[in-house]
């Protein structure tokens, strides 16, 4: 199956997990999602990343966000592992995680890592809005574990880009001045912002962030 690309229906899916089974978009709802793979249970990167993604708990229900592991060990792993990750990341596991033995949800959306066996999976990210479109995603070898405060990062972005003509500069955070998007001139965001636009190039203007 190919990688769902931005822009593309999130795929749906029955599955398996921890908190009991689940149908992708019944469950998300009009939430949005962050669906994330790890290549396996009882593994040490991955028990550093399933602890911070727990320890986020209250980031990512700010901002409405709801949180899927999955990899293609069975339940009992992950239930017995998530004694482990609460552990060594200090938060419970809040979140449900696929057991995807079947791979079925790994191969609908390209999580098998290439050339490193069967089972394995890449660390993968897909960001998911309300409609169910995929909004962003990442994917990480096992070596390097993902930075979830950049996940958030992104996902303020996107919220934040879904409110008007803006995009957001390099290293944006929430709270920062945004760029007018190019598809509107320099006057008419005068028109609409007023004084608080910043011409650095006719092509770069800043204003505030909305509200
Ligand atoms: C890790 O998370 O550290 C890991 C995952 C798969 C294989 C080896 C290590």
């Amino acid at each position: 199956m190919a990688t769902p690309r931005l822009g593309d229906i999130a795929p749906d899916f029955q599955a398996e997990t921890t908190e009991g089974p689940i149908s992708f978009h019944d469950w998300k709802a009009d939430s949005w999602a962050v669906l994330f793979s790890h290549p396996a249970d009882f593994t040490p990167v991955c028990t550093t990343e399933l602890g911070r993604v727990a320890a986020l708990r209250d980031e990512w229900e700010r901002r409405g966000v709801k949180v899927l592991a999955v990899s293609v060990d069975g339940l009992t792993d992950h239930q017995a592992w998530k004694g482990d990750i609460e552990q060594v990341g200090g938060a419970a596991v809040g979140y449900p995680i696929i057991a995807d033995e079947s791979r079925r949800v790994s191969e609908l959306y390209d999580m098998i890592h290439p050339g490193e066996g069967d089972t394995s999976g890449v660390r993968s990210v897909f960001v998911v809005d309300p409609k169910n479109t995929v909004r962003l995603t990442l994917t990480y070898p096992k070596s390097v574990g993902r930075n979830f405060d950049e996940v958030l990062r992104a996902v303020d972005a996107l919220q934040l880009t879904d409110r008007g003509p803006f995009s957001t500069p390099a290293d944006w955070k929430d709270g920062q001045r945004v760029i007018v998007a190019p598809a509107l001139s320099t006057e008419d965001a005068r028109a609409r912002f007023g004084e608080d636009v910043e011409e650095v190039r006719p092509y770069l203007r800043y204003t505030s962030a909305p509200r």
